[in-house]
């Protein structure tokens, strides 16, 4: 059964689709496609867009315009149950008077289908919930519930499998496993699945391909590596993950460099890494890819890194890594997240430091009123 949808998926396009309630658009133009048997993450603060997309897609809300096909199947104007599409909630709604194996069958006895064993032993197996096949929901877990839900969506063969925050319920625990779960099944399957989430972790742990959406906007598109390693927007290098950002001013470009000068200190981006077209670029880093060193060390920074010095002002260790909080000399504050690899001292609150990274873990965005923009946007939503 995998193998066939496998076969038959197709891509499915949004072209041009916008959604408005009133004068607000809460889709704006969206232009997006998804390739068949991924596994494609929608990734945005509350708010943003999300589930009118997915409510788009399934047909239970009308675009103001924009269309929407499978393949070349153009499917905007079917009806809800007329389309190849399966949505997964967040409140699992199942059905609390019929069993598991009921609730799972439900779509194939609507359609009529003589002997629906097979298909929901073999969903049931998927899921992992052949033995509770005669529980009723109330006797499951909320892990349990909601593989019951994909299990119940999935036995209609889908092309796409909308999911809308289907985890947002779990403790964190059973979100983690079942994150591995989904992707497990996803694979087995071989079903397009879109997921809709707000936690950039699961987003990134997840997907094939990550949108991130803003203000009805796709921002940035990739998979999860090159979208964290390469941001393009101020709002996705600090929706995806952390960043150190500094605006400021180009001052000369090469072929393979450009440099930028920030609160009087000389910078590198290579220029494939930088995105701004104007002279205004702020320059940016993650957090990890940062070294620091005490301040009689400095002359081991290597030749051409871009380099900072500043104050240590506050040190938390988690575990794994320990992360810096460092005040630079124009007041701004810098994270680091050292990985707690040395056996000995660390640097302490009040050390003087010296900072430094590979022009090649440097990008560059677009300057000017973006970043305030932005910024204020990703306070806004939590973030
Ligand atoms: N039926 C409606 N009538 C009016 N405005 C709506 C309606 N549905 C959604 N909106 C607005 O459209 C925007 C996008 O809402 P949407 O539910 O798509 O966001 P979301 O990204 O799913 O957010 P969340 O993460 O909180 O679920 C919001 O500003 C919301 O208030
Ligand atoms: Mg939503």
């Amino acid at each position: 059964m995998a193998q066939d949808r496998k076969h038959n998926v197709e891509d499915l396009h949004l072209v041009d689709l916008t959604k408005k309630f009133g004068e607000v658009a809460a889709v704006d133009d969206l232009t997006l496609t998804i390739p068949a048997g991924s596994f494609f993450a929608l990734l945005g603060a509350s708010g943003c867009g999300k589930t009118t997309t997915l409510r788009m897609v399934a047909g239970l809300e009308d675009p103001t315009s924009g269309r929407i096909s499978i393949g070349e199947k153009d499917i905007t104007s079917l009806r809800a149950f007329q389309r190849p599409v399966n949505t997964v909630f967040q409140s699992y709604a199942l059905f609390p008077h019929l069993d598991i194996f009921e609730n799972v069958a439900f779509g194939l006895r609507r359609r009529k289908v003589k002997n629906v064993e097979p298909a929901v032993n073999a969903m049931l197996e998927l899921v992992e919930l052949s033995a509770m096949a005669r529980r009723k929901p109330t006797q499951l877990s909320g892990g349990q519930q909601q593989r019951v839900a994909v299990a119940r969506a999935l036995i209609n063969e889908p092309d796409v499998l909308l999911l809308d925050e289907p985890l947002g319920a779990l403790d964190l625990k059973l979100r983690r496993q079942m994150q591995i779960e989904l992707k497990r099944i996803q694979t087995e399957v071989g079903t397009t699945f879109v997921h809709v989430t707000h936690d950039q972790e699961e987003a990134m742990t997840m997907a094939d391909t990550i949108a991130v959406m803003n203000a009805g906007r796709i921002e940035q598109l990739g998979d999860p590596a090159s979208i964290y390693e390469l941001p393009r927007t101020v709002f996705v290098a600090n929706f995806l993950g952390q960043s150190n950002l500094f605006a400021g001013t180009r001052v000369s470009t090469d072929a393979n460099m450009i440099e930028v000068m920030a609160n009087g200190t000389k910078f590198l981006v290579p220029t494939e890494r930088n995105a701004a077209s104007g002279d205004e670029i702020i320059i940016g880093v993650r957090p990890e890819k940062i070294t620091v060193l005490d301040f009689p060390d400095r002359e081991k920074v290597p030749t051409g890194h871009n380099t900072l010095e500043g104050r240590v002002v506050d040190v938390s260790y988690a575990g794994v890594s320990t992360q810096y909080l460092i005040t630079l000399p124009w007041g701004q504050n810098i994270t680091v997240f050292e990985q707690n690899v040395v056996v000995g001292d660390r640097c302490n609150v009040g050390d003087q430091v010296v900072v430094h990274w590979s022009p090649e873990h440097t990008f560059g965005l677009a300057g000017g009123e973006t970043l305030l923009v932005s910024t204020a946007q990703a306070l806004a939503a939590g973030v």
